[in-house]
């Protein structure tokens, strides 16, 4: 990415990014923040959230340590938010998880309650919380969604079925709400495949270039794709553009691949 081609398509604009401490989140915090935006990242763990925070040029952006799927992490957030910029213009829920691998005819129940708990119903929250929260005048500020999504949501993925449907969930979630909030708010989501960040290691790692052959882009994904795509979805020059999924995968689904 050279800054030089990059706009500033965000000036004066404030963006929320669940889960940016690192990988795909950090990779749409980045950009957002470079083309103008003060941006809120938010993580479980404290420090490595206070180092990637260290990381960005003083004064841009902030962080504030707490689980997605906790309420009384999400209020602080949106009352912190309202408190210091009094406005929120961007909301990225980019948080998801996976905790287990396997089929999803032998998944405990526990577990695929936590998925759909944190991926799906913490997804809705945060965009209930913005939406709803007088001090952030989302919709006066034409506030713009993205929730991410996965093409394991889209074609099923062996081993990380329920996930799957945990982001089969987020795609209809993006659609049904954008159907509601407009004309005031865009909501897009974006479905990516095999992003090179630490959740997705073990679909690659000591075999990246066997996995890499059923790409027809002939290389994985990175931060930075998604943190670009990310920013024409939430930016004005995606005006016309809402209740959409993006699939951002170098052509993987189209040629006959799963994640
Ligand atoms: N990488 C891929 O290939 C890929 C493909 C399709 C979709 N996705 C989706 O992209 C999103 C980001 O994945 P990633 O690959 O960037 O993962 P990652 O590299 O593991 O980063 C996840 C980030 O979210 C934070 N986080 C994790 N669980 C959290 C929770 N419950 N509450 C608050 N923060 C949490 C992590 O910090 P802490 O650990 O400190 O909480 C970290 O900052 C997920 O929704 C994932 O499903 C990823």
């Amino acid at each position: 990415m050279s800054e030089s081609t990059i706009g500033r398509r965000f000036e004066g604009q404030v963006a929320l990014v669940t889960g940016s401490s690192r990988g795909i989140g950090l990779g749409i915090a980045k950009r957002l923040q470079v083309e103008g935006a003060t941006v809120v990242l938010t993580a479980r763990k404290p420090e490595p959230l206070a180092e990637t925070v260290a990381e960005f040029p003083d004064g841009t952006v902030i962080g504030i340590a707490g689980k997605a799927d906790d309420s009384a992490h999400r209020a602080e957030v949106f009352d912190t938010i309202a408190e210091k910029f009094g406005r929120l213009d961007v909301l990225v829920t980019n948080v998801g998880i996976n905790p287990v691998y396997g089929d999803t005819i032998d998944i405990e129940l526990d577990a695929a309650r936590k998925i759909l708990e944190v991926n799906v119903l913490g997804t809705l929250a945060w965009i209930q919380g913005a939406v709803h929260h007088e001090g952030l005048k989302f919709r006066e500020n034409k506030g713009r969604i993205l929730s991410i999504s996965s093409v394991a949501g889209q074609n099923p993925s062996k081993g990380i079925g329920l996930y799957g449907v945990s982001k089969a969930a987020v795609a209809h979630l993006v659609k049904t709400l954008a159907v509601e909030l407009g004309p005031d708010i865009r909501v897009n989501g974006i479905a990516p495949a095999v992003v090179k960040t630490r959740f997705a290691t073990a679909l690659y790692e000591g075999r990246e270039a066997e996995v890499t052959a059923a790409y027809p882009a002939g290389r994985l994904g990175t931060p930075e794709d998604i943190g670009a795509a990310a920013a024409y979805l939430t930016s004005s020059d995606s005006d016309w553009i809402t209740a959409q999924i993006l699939t951002a995968d170098g052509g993987l689904i189209t040629a006959g691949g799963t994640a």
